[in-house]
């Protein structure tokens, strides 16, 4: 029997995407169980439905039946991807494919990201945008006959890679993908290959082979790792150890265990089952004292959205703390990179955020100010877990935000802290 203790943290967002949008493009119905339900996976439920595939409501608690018909159907209007980018970039992958216009929008956040890394390699294949050469949503794509790429990564990206893959898919064309800097996220990879299409990975490049349609399929979706990583970090700087259930245990999605345990963090992983090709597991956090530790080019891609946390936790380390070649961070939510360190300052600790590199003084003194997090969810939710040290008055200028990726966080913040 399961641990009563044990706390199961909402499903996996990167993997809720591309389960709904793969069932989108399958002929048939899938059942999709456990899904993240938050704003993100809603946005890309709500941009199926457009798309003329019958998507249930994504309501905590429910399975989600998703009925595609193979193919999309022009949409009436636009679609509004909200603040996901993975939905804007692996959608626009997906249309490249569809002979009809379409235009996709989002939030004043998602507005300002890159999407030139995405519609290049896809207008190279076969797709139209307007404006041309498009970097910023609003943009409007028309798919159509697509030819085969080989395309080295400019950035590794999974949502970049995934926007690719998912338009051989729906174009039935070869696509090689290759990434200059570490291994970013493969569950795209994954999924399609347990569902019996054609991904390998050779001489480092990922190459998908057509053949196969997209079958319907069912899949329980494994807890967020990055939203476990938060709860994680309340036991490894909190009083009390901290157990986590059922979460996803993706190598490319944990990076940020193996920093963790070089800073001297006591943290244990058990993988105790697998889905649709995913590991499966518990995660275990005790207190205990860290120390600084050096973050490199090639970890990167493996803890990408835990930078924020990392972060945090290194304003408790003794020592200088760096991460080296994360610019990346600057083109996400919000710019992290400036975000984090102007926030680290405002509550007294000394943290630069230069070029493309972050630095992180570590102090015991007690946290204490406003934190703005420029509405990014992982923003508030690292700078909420350092509130949680003792004598810390941190007051976080949007909670809100955090529905984006994990609803119900402050409950369950409250929950490991043991105050409630
Ligand atoms: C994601 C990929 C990452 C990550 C994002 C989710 C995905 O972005 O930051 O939260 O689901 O593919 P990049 O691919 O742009 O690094």
């Amino acid at each position: 029997m399961a641990d009563p203790t044990l706390i199961i943290v909402p499903g996996d967002k990167s993997i809720t995407h591309r389960a709904l949008l793969l069932a989108g493009i399958a002929r048939g119905r899938s059942l999709v169980h456990g899904a993240l339900t938050s704003l993100d996976a809603r946005s890309t439920g709500r941009v199926l439905r457009q798309l003329g595939v019958e998507v249930g409501p994504l309501t905590r608690g429910r399975s989600v039946a998703v009925i595609g018909r193979g193919r999309f159907r022009a949409p009436p209007n636009a679609l509004h991807c909200g603040n996901s980018g993975t939905t804007a970039r692996l959608v626009l992958g997906l249309l490249a494919a569809h002979r009809f216009r379409a235009t996709l929008t989002g939030d004043r956040s998602l507005r300002r990201r890159p999407m030139g890394r995405v519609t290049e390699p896809l207008g190279l294949m076969g797709a139209r945008f307007s404006p041309p050469g498009a970097d910023h949503l609003p943009i409007e794509i028309r798919g159509g006959r697509l030819s085969e790429i080989r395309w080295p990564l400019p950035v590794s990206s999974a949502q970049l890679k995934s926007a690719l893959l998912l338009a051989g898919v729906a174009g039935n064309v070869r696509v090689a993908v290759s990434e200059p800097n570490g291994l970013s996220r493969d569950h795209t990879e994954r999924m399609l290959a347990a569902l019996g299409l054609a991904v390998t990975t050779r001489d480092g490049w990922i190459v998908f082979d057509p053949g196969k349609p997209v079958p319907p399929f069912e899949v329980q979706i494994p807890g967020d790792a990055s939203s476990a990583a938060f709860l994680l970090g309340v036991g490894v700087i909190g009083c009390r150890p901290v157990s986590l259930g059922g979460v996803g245990l993706n190598p490319t999605r944990i990076g940020f265990v193996s920093v963790l345990q070089r800073m001297g963090a006591r943290i244990t992983v058990a993988e105790d089952g697998q889905a649709l090709g995913e590991p499966v597991g518990a995660m275990h956090a005790e207190p205990g004292p860290l120390k600084l530790t050096t973050i490199r080019a090639l970890e990167i891609a493996g803890l990408i959205d835990e930078i924020p946390l990392l972060a945090v936790l290194a304003a408790r380390a003794e020592g200088l703390t760096r991460f080296e070649e994360v610019g990346e961070l600057r083109v996400k939510e919000s710019d992290r990179l400036a975000q984090i360190a102007n926030n680290l300052r405002a509550l007294g600790y000394r943290a630069t955020g230069a070029g493309n590199t972050l630095t992180v003084e570590g102090s015991d003194h007690p946290p204490r100010g406003r934190v703005v997090t420029g509405g990014d969810h992982r923003i508030a939710m690292a700078f909420s877990v350092l509130g949680t040290v003792p004598g810390a008055r941190i007051v976080v200028d949007n909670r809100a935000c955090v529905d984006v990726s994990f609803p119900g966080f402050f409950e369950m913040l409250a929950k490991v802290r043991g105050t409630r």
